[in-house]
């Protein structure tokens, strides 16, 4: 690689990614010690990069009344689970980060869409620092892929890369993953923060520059959240973090920023052996086509995931416990959530949980994670507490307050609607959304009936004298 003259020695750290023109023993970002590296900047990207192109013309500033609101060309995937949270489908020349702990499906996922793009007439360029060409046609075998406009190319310099991207000129290029990829100009090693940002600055001029989609996949780990994608999330348009318990086959992709759409919209999919599946009806599958049935501590809730209501069953369970300090164990809840709930029980309703241990899981590896389901989590607890069920096909939403209180829900008709659709006919529901659940209740008059509570003493009196 020529050296420019005007390359710059800057100090990064190794930790955080915070820079710094002089060497510091302590990084003054993050605090760790030792940690700043020494690594000269390329000379300027927008010169080595050009894939062909007549540099653009200098800016110069255009009134905002003046600007072509026109829509924003998009290619439509025909994958809904994806086009949604991706606001309507791919916007050529952005960038976007799939986010996700390792082994969760984001290579999976991201060489489906590199199917359905080569579908839509535009060639891919899938560059991979992880995987040989023949794990990548193996794993396509798999996915059914037999897409002739997918180029495929397995190494981890992204230098050399750039100069196939300028030859083939792709709609869409996918990087699996940052963390391996490298720039032969920099003396650090791939994965670090000075890499990592290094190759994502190159990647979003070459997206910019040549209308080129452009797929970034990094690992986000639980401990090492600092040094990988979460410091990309402000240099790129789109970010998707794809969630789920490895062990499950459920997983949902969030938008966690979207430049040009909303970050309220998820996709949810299902993993099987030919890859992941997208969810027409994830309440079924959630509940895994069970009848409705009630035994004492399960406990069904409607969960509002992005803009779709989906159901959930939350279950309890409680033992005597054999510990002097009784145990609390939430799976797919929150668990500090449910410590609030179990005192605001003991409290209001007299209820004790102190000498039982406590287990709280959501069925099928779904997380819920609204305030909207304190009332579904605190009747389970109740319930198997009593050793009482809920009257089958009952539905329960509310946040609880540290008063007892019962607080209203927003979504109450779309949420009461999904439950209807699955069967559900009996809803327990805060008594300040008395009006929403009445707009329902005018439409489907015969075969539903709610209560309205308006603190978790009255939820729980109802079920001690069984008429919840
Ligand atoms: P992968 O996409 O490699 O994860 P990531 O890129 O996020 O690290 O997916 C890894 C897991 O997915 C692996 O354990 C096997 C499983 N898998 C399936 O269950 N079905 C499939 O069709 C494929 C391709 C993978
Ligand atoms: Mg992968």
């Amino acid at each position: 690689m020529e050296k420019n003259k005007r390359t710059k020695i800057k100090y990064v750290c190794d930790d955080c990614g915070a820079e710094s023109p002089k060497w510091l023993g302590r990084c003054p970002m993050c605090g760790a010690w030792n940690s700043m590296k020494e690594f000269r900047t390329l000379p300027d990207p927008a010169a080595r990069f050009t894939g062909g192109m007549e540099p653009s013309p200098p800016s110069v500033p255009v009134l905002l009344h003046d600007i072509d609101a026109g829509k924003e060309p998009r290619w439509k995937l025909s994958m809904p689970e994806v086009d949604r949270p991706l606001g309507g489908g791919i916007v050529p020349g952005s960038v976007i980060l799939w986010g996700g702990e390792p082994g969760i499906g984001k290579s999976t996922l991201v060489l489906q869409i590199c199917g359905a793009v080569s579908r839509t007439g535009r060639s891919v360029l899938y560059i991979s620092g992880e995987e040989s060409e023949f794990q990548i046609k193996m794993r396509a075998n798999r996915l059914g892929m037999d897409e002739e406009k997918c180029f495929i190319l397995s190494s981890p310099d992204l230098s050399s890369a750039e100069e196939q991207i300028a030859s083939l000129r792709p709609g869409l290029v996918v990087i699996d993953s940052i963390q391996t990829m490298y720039l032969s100009g920099l003396d650090s090693p791939p994965g670090s923060p000075a890499q990592i940002r290094e190759c994502t600055h190159h990647l979003v001029r070459i997206a910019k520059q040549t209308g080129t989609a452009v797929m970034i996949i990094g690992h986000v780990t639980k401990e090492g959240n600092l040094a990988g994608p979460r410091m990309l999330e402000h240099m790129v348009d789109v970010v998707l973090y794809l969630e789920g318990d490895r062990s499950y086959q459920f997983r949902i992709l969030r938008t966690v920023k979207n430049r040009f759409g909303s970050t309220a919209e998820t996709g949810l999919f299902m993993m099987d052996e030919k890859g992941l599946k997208e969810m027409e009806n994830p309440s079924a599958f959630l509940l895994r086509d069970r009848e409705i049935r009630s035994s004492p501590g399960n406990v069904i809730f409607s969960c509002m995931e992005g803009q779709r209501p989906v159901l959930a069953e939350i279950q309890a369970l409680t033992v005597h416990s054999a510990f002097a300090v009784p145990r609390r164990i939430a799976v797919g809840y929150d668990y500090n959530r449910m410590i609030i709930l179990l005192a605001v029980l003991e409290k209001k309703t007299g209820l004790s949980f102190s000498d039982h241990d406590v287990y709280i899981n959501v069925v099928s590896g779904f997380r819920i994670t609204e305030t909207a389901a304190d009332l579904a989590a605190a009747m389970s607890m109740v319930s198997i507490q009593m050793n009482r069920g809920l009257p089958s096909g009952t539905v329960v939403m509310g946040e609880v307050g540290l008063t007892g209180e019962i607080l209203p829900l927003n979504h109450v008709e779309r949420r009461m609607k999904e439950a209807y659709k699955m069967g559900f006919s009996h809803f327990v529901l805060p008594a300040s959304n008395e009006e929403d659940s009445r707009r329902f209740t005018a439409a489907h008059p015969e075969d539903t009936t709610v209560s309205l509570i308006s603190h978790i003493g009255e939820a729980v009196d109802s079920l001690r004298s069984g008429n919840s």
